[in-house]
């Protein structure tokens, strides 16, 4: 069985650390799926490793909504945004470990990338439910696990739970060290 404990906010730090460019470049994994001017959701972002790229991807007519139940790390997120130029076109929200809160967002989200963090999620299948709700029909979500927390039969599991959600997974490259799935929501 995966764990549910939440990474503490410390170690947002460590992960949002440049050195980690060395096996995850946040370009070479986000540049396949996301162009200027899209709405991209990022649960679970930590402080922005990959945040910044996406808001540097979705360009000046795009947004990046990153909810986390943790205000450090949000706070992390805005003061690397504010440093990189592109705090505009980043939103941050507080979100309730059993809900993102994005209701609004309703056949608006582009893409999303849900990155080490379903792991931690209280409600696996009701996360998957929030962001097929949020999903334009189309829409892909970049889903990775890190091998080191998640067995593959937990990752097969999880992925279960997004397919029942309305994804389907299509083809994508596989992440080294990482359980990875690239799902699109289904149009009907
Ligand atoms: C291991 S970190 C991964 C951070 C980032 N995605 C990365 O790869 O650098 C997991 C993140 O998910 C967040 N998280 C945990 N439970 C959550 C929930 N229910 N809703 C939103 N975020 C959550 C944690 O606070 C943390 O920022």
């Amino acid at each position: 069985m995966a764990e549910h404990r939440v990474c503490p906010w410390w170690l947002g730090y460590l992960l949002a650390s440049p050195i980690r460019r060395l096996w995850q470049d946040p370009g070479k994994i986000l540049r396949p799926h996301v162009r200027e001017g899209m709405t991209v959701l990022e649960p679970g972002p930590g402080m922005g490793f990959f945040t910044l790229e996406l808001a540097r991807l979705v360009g000046g007519s795009g947004r990046v909504i990153a909810v986390d139940i943790q205000s450090r790390m949000l706070e992390g997120i805005r003061r690397r945004a504010a440093k990189a130029g592109v705090l505009d076109r980043v939103e941050t929200r507080l979100a309730k470990p059993e809900s993102m809160g994005v209701s609004d967002l309703a056949g608006r989200v582009d893409f999303t990338l849900a990155f080490a963090m379903v792991h931690e999620l209280p409600d696996a299948a009701a996360f998957f439910r929030e962001v097929a709700q949020a999903s334009k029909p189309g829409a892909r979500l970049l889903f990775v696990e890190p091998q080191g927390h998640v067995a593959p039969s937990a990752f097969e599991a999880e992925l279960h739970l997004a397919q029942a959600a309305g994804f389907a997974p299509v083809d994508g490259s596989p992440m080294r060290r990482s359980n990875t799935a690239l799902l699109e929501k289904m149009k009907s």
